[in-house]
């Protein structure tokens, strides 16, 4: 990749429309169940992000073969997985690597995986997927900093997820364990977003059996044996609602083609309570800028309410919003870091802990030099630099690159005036 740096040119409303690439946080978990997969698999709308170029990677060190195609679709062969551990070089770049613990145990009744990376966003332990591991049978410990899972046989169990997180990482873990263990599995408190909707079709289709599907009790009835299949990943609904935040913080209006209200669950409903105006139709969702939003409370809580992912791009349209805004993050203690670097935009926010911020609004960002640190920091920051008088520069592209494909060619094409500025 080049660049780290983008410029901006602030103040010019996006308009027109975008089509969303496949989901980050629903290619990530089913790439990684291609492990569970005899044969070949087809996945299209794979996005072009660093995360998915790393999972592949993986893939790829546990023995199958993997080829990207230009139309977005990636081609993975699996004729038996050849080790049961992960390197860490790759592991290190991001937490969803922690998606091989319950697939590599289902193959090869152990897995070693070194302790992931990620976004630095706070605590993310990965204790509510090893106990899932243990109630279908396995045995778990870390140990010099490397997750080790055995299993002889996994079997059939009832998991009980916490009902305050509906972990998404946990659900995706044991519905890929449990979907080659003897019997059936019932989680309770599982994750229901698109992403974990999509992920049981795709399971269903490969061999295993689910009932419950789009709710919070799942129920799965493990196979044999599964094969691969084709299946295209549901577009980035995190991906959108950067698009509307944008479009609100630029005062446009902006179609995500093929996106659906229900899949942005409350999102929509913020949005509109800031007084954008939003609306489905056959083609997508738009939402569109009717002058100043309004400032509103949001509170980050599991699908389908409202996702910690967007709580900083939505904070930082809410940075030029008429009045007051209060933002309550209740699933990662450290992600309002980038509340610093809009201060440095003009914006007036106080975080009154590590959670909690109050943003009072004002007319105007200005331009600056800020510096993400995260893919949705980066993401903020670049709404509220689309939204800014003037110029900013805006750094940590390199996060942002893992979870977003091209953004700034689909801004471009939005009217924005962003460029990466340090071509290396
Ligand atoms: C996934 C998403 C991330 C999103 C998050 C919450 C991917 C690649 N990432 O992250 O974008 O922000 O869901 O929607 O899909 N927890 C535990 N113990 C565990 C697992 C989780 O305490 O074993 C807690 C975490 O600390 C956090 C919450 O549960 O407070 C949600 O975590 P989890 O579902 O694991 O999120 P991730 O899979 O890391």
């Amino acid at each position: 990749m080049t660049g780290n740096t983008w410029h901006i040119i602030g103040g010019r409303p996006l308009r027109g429309r975008v089509r969303p690439s496949g989901s980050k946080n629903g290619a990530l978990p089913t790439l990684a169940a291609t492990l569970l997969l005899g044969g070949e698999t087809v996945l299209h709308n794979v996005p072009r992000i660093l995360d998915v170029e790393t999972m592949l990677g993986l893939l790829r060190a546990f023995g199958l073969a993997v080829e990207r195609r230009d139309d977005g679709s990636v081609r993975l062969v699996n004729r038996g997985l050849e080790t049961h551990r992960a390197p860490l070089e790759l592991v290190g770049r991001m937490r969803a690597s922690h998606y091989l613990l319950g697939p590599v145990t289902a193959r090869l009744g152990r897995a070693e995986i070194p302790l992931p990376g990620g976004c630095d966003i706070g605590q993310r332990p990965v204790d509510y997927i090893l106990s899932g591991l243990e109630a279908l049978g396995a045995e778990s410990r870390i140990e010099e900093g490397r997750i080790r899972v055995r299993a002889d046989r996994l079997r059939g169990a009832r998991v009980v997820l916490d009902p305050v997180y509906r972990s998404p990482g946990a659900t995706f873990n044991l519905l890929m364990a449990a979907a080659l263990a003897e019997g059936a599995t019932v989680i309770e408190n599982a994750s229901f977003e698109p992403d974990v909707v999509t992920f049981c079709e795709l399971l269903s289709a490969t061999g295993a059996r689910i009932e419950g599907i789009g709710t919070s009790t799942l129920a799965v009835h493990g196979a044999a044996e599964l094969r691969g299949v084709a299946h295209a990943i549901n577009p980035d609904r995190l991906e959108a609602g950067t698009f509307f935040c944008a479009a609100g913080a630029t005062r446009g209006e902006v179609m995500v083609e093929g996106m659906r209200r229900r899949d942005l669950g409350a999102v929509a409903d913020k949005l509109a309570e800031a007084g954008l105006r939003l609306e489905e139709t056959a083609e997508g969702m738009v939402a569109a800028a009717l002058g100043r939003p309004r400032g509103v409370a949001v509170v980050t809580r599991p699908f389908p309410e409202f996702p910690t992912d967007l709580q900083p791009p939505m904070a930082a349209m809410l940075a030029t919003a008429d009045g007051n805004s209060q933002i309550h993050e209740s699933i990662f203690d450290q992600r309002l870091q980038y509340a610093d670097q809009l201060l440095k935009m003009g914006a007036r926010i106080r975080l009154l802990d590590g959670r909690r911020a109050e943003i009072a609004g004002v007319p105007q960002l200005h331009g600056a030099e800020v510096e993400a640190y995260n893919i949705r920091d980066g993401a903020a920051l670049v709404v509220a630099a689309l939204g800014a008088e003037g110029e900013s520069w805006v750094s940590g592209r390199r996060f942002v690159a893992r979870g977003y494909e091209d953004l700034e060619g689909k801004l471009c094409a939005l009217g924005a005036d962003i460029r990466c500025e340090d071509l290396m």
